[in-house]
């Protein structure tokens, strides 16, 4: 089993969901043996948010090669691979005002791709 273990808080210490998720992975690896641990830190070490250059890299043709363009998705593609490298996912995450941290939105944002991630399901019917 390969899990991807995100922390999302920006507390350290007295994180409750650093605590939580700490625990989790300590008793599961006490039941599967071999367990491969990658551990992103999403709540110390923020993603990038995505900019107009992302977007124009991010949903440009596969054949278009724009030098502007090169680099701009190095983050975006080693968090990309490291999510399709595992096979669970673990997130710990405090709620913020009702809604997840704007560090863990960075980081969906940053791994939700095109024919990566996830597919476009195409309309043919009109
Ligand atoms: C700035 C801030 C905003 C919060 N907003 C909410 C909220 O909208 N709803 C909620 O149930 N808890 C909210 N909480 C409480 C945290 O989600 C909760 O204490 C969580 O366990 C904190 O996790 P952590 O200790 O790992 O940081 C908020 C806490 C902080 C610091």
């Amino acid at each position: 089993m390969k899990v991807l273990h995100i922390d999302a808080s920006p507390r350290t210490v007295r994180s409750v969901t650093r605590k939580l998720s700490a625990v989790f992975i300590q008793n599961l690896r006490l039941k599967v043996p071999g367990l491969h641990v990658t551990h992103r830190d999403v709540g110390h070490h923020p993603p990038p948010f995505i900019s107009d250059a992302w977007v124009g890299a991010a949903f440009a043709p596969a054949d278009h090669d724009d030098p502007s363009m090169k680099g701009v998705l190095h983050h975006s593609d080693a968090l990309t691979a490291e999510l399709l490298a595992c096979d669970t996912l673990l997130i710990a995450t405090p709620m913020h005002n009702f809604s997840i941290p704007a560090c863990l939105k960075a980081w969906i944002d940053q791994v939700v791709r095109t024919d990566m991630t996830f597919k476009l399901k195409r309309n043919n019917s009109n």
